[in-house]
């Protein structure tokens, strides 16, 4: 997803764009760009391409003595990544960048093409940005323009706005996409997320909807849709630059892997009440709240809906509550059955998934209890739920999820447990033993299994020259195999599908052929012999079978063609030990490839468009 960023104050403002634009980086894109005001002029240099297609440009071109600056990465939705695409857009005395997506842009377009405006680009944004200059040909006040050309717009926009003649001063506005300022010692900041910023300061205040901000030298002002002026609320991250770096590791997502013993720790202790029973009162969430809640449907998307998919068994399994999980993009248009006592639970890394916040923003208009299941602090969901549980997992680099992931399934462990204690299904010793698994069976196996890089590159060798490769499970394992199929087409870019171990022989089966790659997980000790028989039935076919099993099940040999075993000192360390397996699976093998295995293709860390 783009990169928005921007400054004003003393120092030299393109040294900052350009350090910014590289950690934004992350998000995903395909064209950067930057605006910097030199007296009363600015120099627009954008193009097609990677930061370092721009740093030739800016080599051949210097923009030096700059103290006033927006830059942008952008992720095509309007129009193919090209020179013209990319922002920043100008449009009379308006230059700006946008992340998001103008829904009507197409009429607005035709608006202002009728009063002759002549467009350079593809873009929604650039009409974004020919709206606001036509509304400042009327207004002359920057505020007063964007207030009223925002007001014509639908879609989401966070933009970064520079005005001809308000010489360093930077305006910014959101709506439905994430925007953030930040104050600094020789300045102020803007910028999609705070990663960017982290390099310069660590003081932040997140834009509210709607709400317009003046960014100068002298300070920030802020002003809400009623035009009111609100002061910035200003609050320190518990972020540093070396927690967004790569601490050593060839790729973020390794760290982010490795991380996740300690992450796991990080998300449940929090929640552990004085007497080790689960505890959500720092939260704000009491037992009573729990014992209200009769029905649960997870929203989600990609991963974060796979954790859901391991949340329905946890939370059914141990507190007997009726849980469901969407696809959020899919949520609304099929309006489910919301009874009375309906916990509506949106999960989201980045806590500014669109479809999320769109799926998060029908349940609230339906009168439904929400809760957030976020990682990244302050974000639009996390503040738009009605309840937020910060997973804590620090920040998520890498485009491929896995600590946020495997904290989502460590909260929904914790959730299943609060219930099922709060309700009487289980005791307080039961209670105690799930957070202890969690707090130190887990953390444990999970260490165990990172140091068996050997064996997952040896399988990950056999996965490398072929096209199309299959996860088979049942029950949990089939939802593990959802996100394992997920790991590994996203960042190899092999084909991966997950089936219901039993479901193969209906059909999909007709695919496997001699040497096709299988990869069977059982968790589950009750459903072992089942899911043997599904192995069979591929081996039988010429299947090369890599089974990922719970070490206390005897394998004969002739069962898999390579055997992964898991620890079994609880439920949650053998799944949550299967989890780092098909996560190391997938690294080693986008490895071998040479894959950009931080910043897959086409993808984006935060999918902020609908
Ligand atoms: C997972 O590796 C992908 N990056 C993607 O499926 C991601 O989980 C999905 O876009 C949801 O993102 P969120 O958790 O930030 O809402
Ligand atoms: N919709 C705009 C474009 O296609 C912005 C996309 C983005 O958020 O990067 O240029």
């Amino acid at each position: 997803m783009c990169g928005i960023i921007g400054y004003t104050g003393t120092s030299n403002a393109l040294p900052k764009m350009m350090k910014g634009l590289s950690v934004l980086e992350y998000r995903g894109y395909d064209s950067v760009g930057v605006a910097a005001q030199r007296g009363k002029e600015t120099e627009i240099m954008k193009c097609k391409g990677r930061i370092g297609a721009l740093e030739e440009k800016l080599r051949d071109h210097p923009i030096e003595g700059s103290h006033c600056a927006i830059g942008h990465t952008r992720w095509a939705t309007h129009g193919g990544p090209s020179d013209e695409n990319a922002h920043p857009h100008r449009a009379g005395e308006v230059i700006l960048v946008h992340n998001g997506i103008i829904e009507n842009y197409k009429e607005l377009r035709a608006e202002l093409a009728d009063k002759g405006v002549a467009f350079l680009s593809e873009t929604d944004t650039e009409v974004a940005a020919a709206l606001i200059n036509d509304c400042y040909a009327v207004s002359r006040d920057p505020i007063k323009a964007i207030r009223s050309a925002t007001a014509r717009m639908k879609g989401a926009f966070a933009f970064g706005i520079l005005f001809d003649g308000h010489v360093g001063e930077v305006y910014v506005i959101r709506r439905g996409s994430p925007l953030i300022l930040a104050r600094g010692a020789d300045g102020y900041y803007l910028a999609s997320d705070m990663t960017a910023l982290l390099p310069f300061t660590r003081e932040y205040c997140a834009m509210k909807e709607n709400e317009i901000a003046r960014l100068a030298p002298d300070g920030v002002r802020i002003y809400l849709s009623d035009q009111t002026e609100v002061a910035p609320d200003w609050k320190t991250t518990t972020m540093t630059p070396e927690s967004a770096q790569k601490g050593g590791y060839d790729h973020f997502m390794l760290k982010e892997i490795h991380e996740q013993p300690q992450a796991v720790v990080k998300s449940v202790s929090p929640r552990v009440g004085k007497t080790g029973l689960p505890d959500f009162s720092s939260d704000g969430i009491e037992a009573d709240f729990w014992r209200g809640v009769k029905s649960i449907q997870i929203v989600a998307c990609g991963s974060a809906m796979h954790a859901g998919l391991v949340g329905i068994r946890l939370i059914e399994d141990l507190a007997k509550v009726p849980t469901t999980v969407h696809i959020a993009s899919e949520y609304r248009y099929h309006p489910p059955i919301m009874p009375d006592g309906t916990l509506v639970v949106v999960i989201s890394q980045s806590g500014e998934t669109a479809d999320t916040l769109a799926a998060l923003r029908y349940a609230k208009e339906n009168g439904v209890p929400t809760l957030a299941i976020v990682n990244a602090v302050e974000t639009t969901i996390a503040r738009e739920a009605d309840r937020r549980i910060y997973t804590y997992a620090g920040p998520e680099i890498a485009v491929a999820t896995t600590k946020g992931y495997c904290t989502q399934a460590s909260v929904l462990w914790m959730i299943a447990a609060a219930i099922a204690h709060a309700t009487g299904r289980i005791s307080d010793e039961k209670a105690r033993e799930v957070v202890q698994s969690l707090l130190c069976d887990v953390p444990a196996a999970m260490e165990q299994m990172l140091s068996r890089e050997d064996r997952y590159r040896k399988i990950a060798r056999g996965l490398i020259d072929h096209e199309h490769v299959f996860y088979i499970g049942r029950g949990v394992d089939y939802a593990l195999s959802m996100e394992a199929a997920l790991k590994l087409k996203e960042i190899s870019y092999i084909h991966c599908e997950a089936y219901a171990a039993g479901e193969l022989k209906h059909g999909t089966i007709s695919l496997i052929e001699p040497g096709t790659p299988v990869l069977a997980i059982s968790t589950e000790k009750d459903l072992f012999d089942k899911t043997e028989s599904n192995i069979r039935e591929v081996r039988s076919r010429g299947a090369q079978v890599t089974l990922i099993c719970r070490s206390d099940i005897p394998v004969h040999q002739e069962t898999a063609d390579e055997l992964i075993s898991l620890p079994v000192s609880s439920d949650a360390a053998t799944v949550f030990s299967a989890l780092l397996a098909i996560q190391c699976i997938a690294y080693e093998t986008a490895s071998l490839l040479g894959c950009d295995i931080d910043r897959p293709r086409n993808l984006a860390k935060s999918v902020t468009v609908e």
